[in-house]
């Protein structure tokens, strides 16, 4: 109540009481999220599908400013599956559209904030338009030290499966590599994630329960957290309140609950 006398309103109040609540000693490195239910947002306010692309942009920002609030180090975000290019072409090309505008509006902030932007996905499936602004976001934040933010964008985690074990079998017929020696780690090096950790915690909002093809092989021990909220709706609250839902978890990795609580 105190906070709303200092002009705060309500869901500020809430938020910052959220944040408050975090263990910020146990801050998930990477936290990956499904930025679901924007057509279904659109269509409750009768709007067209594009409407509802088109406000996740402000949850984008919420949930990046967020991550970088509680030095998460990682933030990927699934913005377009390979699946999504089979979508009517008004919605793909509106998409690409409101992908680039983004990119050219938030790029010079995003760097100021000392961001890294990385993109992970077929890029040779993308227009040379929208390869050329992604490079220009990259290139323009490719020395930045902090939150790292991947976007996932005309990705698909069953060709990231099928790329790597085409590369390493490249590497085995080459005679660089021994069938023997092909382990995790030299599957994870030839993800296009090779450079991030796995994500402690995936979310999806909008109320969908599954994957739908998203980091398949790094999601293998993700905490998964589901939320009704529609993305355009989903604020820094909304994170802050999976955070302190994935703080309340307890990862036992196969292990028993005594081993974990002993350790
Ligand atoms: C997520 O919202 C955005 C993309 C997949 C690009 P949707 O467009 O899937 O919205 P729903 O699931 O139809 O409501
Ligand atoms: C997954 O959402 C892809 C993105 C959020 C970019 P979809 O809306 O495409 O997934 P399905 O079709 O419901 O599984
Ligand atoms: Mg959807």
């Amino acid at each position: 109540m105190s906070d709303l006398k200092f002009g705060l309103t309500e869901t500020e109040a809430e938020t910052k009481e959220l944040f408050k609540k975090i263990d910020k000693t146990n801050i998930p490195e990477h936290v990956a999220i499904i930025m679901d239910g924007n057509g279904r947002w659109a269509k409750e306010q009768g709007q067209d599908r594009l409407f509802g692309h088109f406000h996740g942009v402000e949850s984008v920002r919420a949930a990046v400013e967020g991550c970088g609030e509680l030095q998460v180090g990682y933030l990927t975000l699934y913005a377009f599956s390979t699946e999504n290019w089979e979508r009517p072409e008004t919605e793909v090309n509106g998409l690409m559209e409101l992908l680039v505008e983004t990119i050219r509006k938030e790029s010079e902030s995003l760097n100021k904030n000392n961001v890294k932007m990385h993109v992970i996905g077929d890029r040779s499936m993308l227009s040379a338009f929208v390869n050329s602004e992604l490079d220009y976001s990259l290139n323009l934040t490719r020395d930045n030290t902090g939150l790292n933010l991947i976007l996932a964008l005309s990705y698909s985690g069953k060709a990231e499966i099928i790329h790597a074990i085409k590369n390493i079998a490249e590497s085995v017929k080459n005679n660089e590599l021994a069938i023997e020696d092909i382990n995790d780690a030299v599957i994870k090096a030839n993800l296009y994630t090779n450079k991030f950790p796995d994500p402690e915690l995936m979310i999806r909002t909008s109320g969908e329960q599954r994957i739908s093809n998203f980091l398949l092989y790094q999601l293998a021990y993700s905490e998964l957290y589901f939320t009704e909220v529609r993305w355009p709706d989903f604020r820094k609250k909304n994170l802050f309140e999976a955070i302190l839902d994935y703080q309340n978890r307890e990862r036992r990795f196969g292990k028993t609950s005594a081993q974990i609580t002993s350790s």
